[in-house]
């Protein structure tokens, strides 16, 4: 058994599409879904499946081993950030290397960088007049949105487009890859 962890602060639809994806499969599973956020919706979705949760403080994350001995003690070979906005401290990077990886909501390395999530990324996009956005998945490193990338896809954008219809857009493509680039990875690693 392949088993992931994800990490999200708000409201998990990547994670609930990734939770689904790997839902009766016998190979893959979602094992624990963490947030910093006690309030954050994809705590509620992780209960819905009956998959455990953790929630930690900042006091926790960045000065403790906690997290880290949690995710050892759980056998986790993929951690995946899916809307997650605490940088991710050298202490869990080392402790797995390449097995952390992130979804960023435009074409990186344009659009990227601290306080770049969600909304802010997609009207930063529109002011700069782009004709066309994407979304990435890269490896994890100890800089916002800088590692390795490993996929992206783009769509167009039409006159007219609102953040609401771009962040759409990029939403389905979001959803459509990043469970399939997860399993990808998975079996990459399962020699391993
Ligand atoms: C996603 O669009 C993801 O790309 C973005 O947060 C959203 C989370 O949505 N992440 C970033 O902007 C990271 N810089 P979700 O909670 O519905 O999955």
């Amino acid at each position: 058994m392949k088993r992931i962890a994800i990490f999200a602060s708000g409201s998990g639809s990547n994670a609930q599409k990734i939770i689904e994806y790997f839902h009766k499969n016998k190979e893959i599973e979602v094992s624990l879904v963490l947030s910093n956020r006690p309030d954050a919706y994809v705590l509620q979705r992780a209960d819905n499946f009956e998959i455990p949760t953790h929630v930690f403080d900042r006091d926790e994350f960045y000065h403790s081993n906690e997290v880290v001995k949690l995710l050892q003690n759980l056998n986790i070979d993929l951690i995946v950030l899916a809307g997650f906005l605490w940088l991710v401290p050298e202490g869990l990077i080392k402790a797995f290397p390449k097995r952390i990886i992130n979804i960023h909501p435009a074409l990186l390395p344009k659009f990227g960088g601290k306080g770049m999530y969600g909304n802010k990324v997609h009207k930063a996009v529109i002011e700069a007049g782009e004709q066309e956005s994407g979304i990435t998945i890269h490896y994890v490193n100890e800089h916002f949105d800088e590692g390795e990338i490993i996929h992206q896809s783009k769509y167009k954008i039409d006159k007219g487009d609102n953040v609401d219809m771009i962040a759409y857009k990029g939403q389905q493509l979001e959803h459509h890859y990043y469970p399939k680039v997860i399993e990808n990875l998975l079996k990459k690693y399962r020699n391993n």
